[in-house]
């Protein structure tokens, strides 16, 4: 396959994607999925390494998922703490080093700055995983592919990102990606939790609607699509301001009541307790089944990136 179409570089922020690129990559992750048997090599001889430096359990594994099953090698670290970064040894130059190792990179840093920098000193595709409270493209993405399967569409509805959308990632590269399609944002958080300007900015200059409210009830019966998130204890600098907005909206059966009956619950999870386990099994309650889209998009992915050197 010349693949040469298929080309996306780096994966560095979900503000790389236009609608075309979102609506060919949920196409590809379609295509994929339905001719399994035909991608089962698509990848073999290839090598990904995966370098996580902070804890995942979703995203790496549906990561290491994809690659294998597309038939390539993995290798890799999923704490820092075995590593020679315990010695001192800069990103840099352990970049530097596993592109040596690699034929593609995907990394989650607490850094901000960390993907760009991997990508300064990589020769081979860098994605990125996650950095720090910034950005997580490729779960925006695969949030794209859950709503576009489970609601037929990306237009035309109301999605509700919820919980902590100051450190939340996920909901950062979700609002960026979705300004690319005709929809209503409500951003529901406590006060010191509110979206962070640098998105407010880009959603506006895109014609984005959005709307803010920390009405967690009153807004809920509007929504189509329901995000919710976990509130980041670990980049809270104070603990005590931590507690005072852990509990500050949980969804269970009597919240259900309000909501559309069409509607769809996600979570990119880990959940702490801002769903109730007590509606897992209603049909409105797709955040496992999203997580299945996570290895779909991330095969796509791969193999958009990838198949320029097949
Ligand atoms: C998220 C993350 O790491 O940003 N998880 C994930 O990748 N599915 C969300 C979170 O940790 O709350």
């Amino acid at each position: 396959m010349d693949g040469t179409e298929f080309y996306m570089g780096d994966i560095i922020s979900a503000k790389q994607y236009d609608r075309e690129k979102i609506e060919y990559l949920i196409d590809l992750a379609n295509k994929i999925e339905t001719n399994k048997e035909e991608y089962k090599t698509f990848l073999q001889g290839k090598v990904m390494a995966a370098l996580f430096f902070e804890p995942s359990t979703r995203t790496r594994l549906s990561f290491e998922s994809a690659f294998a099953y597309l038939g390539g090698k993995i290798i890799g670290f999923s704490s820092a703490g075995t590593t020679s970064v315990k010695k001192g040894e800069t990103l840099a130059d352990t970049i530097r080093t596993i592109a040596n190792y690699a034929d593609i990179i995907v990394i989650r840093h607490p850094k901000e700055g960390a993907a760009k920098l991997a990508q300064q000193f990589s020769n081979v595709p860098i994605i990125n995983a996650g950095n720090g409270s910034q950005e997580h493209p490729t779960q925006g993405l695969l949030d794209c592919l859950a709503i576009h399967s489970l609601k037929g569409t990306l237009d035309g509805l109301n999605v509700g990102l919820i919980g902590d959308l100051k450190y939340g990632r996920t909901v950062h590269s979700l609002a960026y990606l979705l300004s690319n399609f005709k929809i209503n944002l409500y951003f529901i958080s406590p006060e010191q939790l509110k979206m962070q300007h640098r998105v407010k900015d880009a959603l506006t200059l895109k014609k984005t609607p959005f709307k803010e409210t920390k009405h967690f009830k009153e807004t809920l019966p509007l929504l189509d699509v329901i995000y919710m998130t976990r509130i980041q204890k670990e980049r809270f600098a104070d603990l005590e301001e931590y507690d005072k907005v852990k509990n500050a909206f949980i969804l269970g059966s009597e919240e259900l009541k309000v909501v559309k009956s069409d509607a769809i619950i996600l979570h990119p999870l880990p959940r702490v307790n801002e769903i109730s386990p007590k509606i897992d099994k209603d049909p409105r309650a797709k955040y496992f089944e999203q997580t299945y889209y996570g290895l779909m998009m991330r095969k796509a992915l791969i193999a958009s990136i990838l198949s320029k050197e097949i």
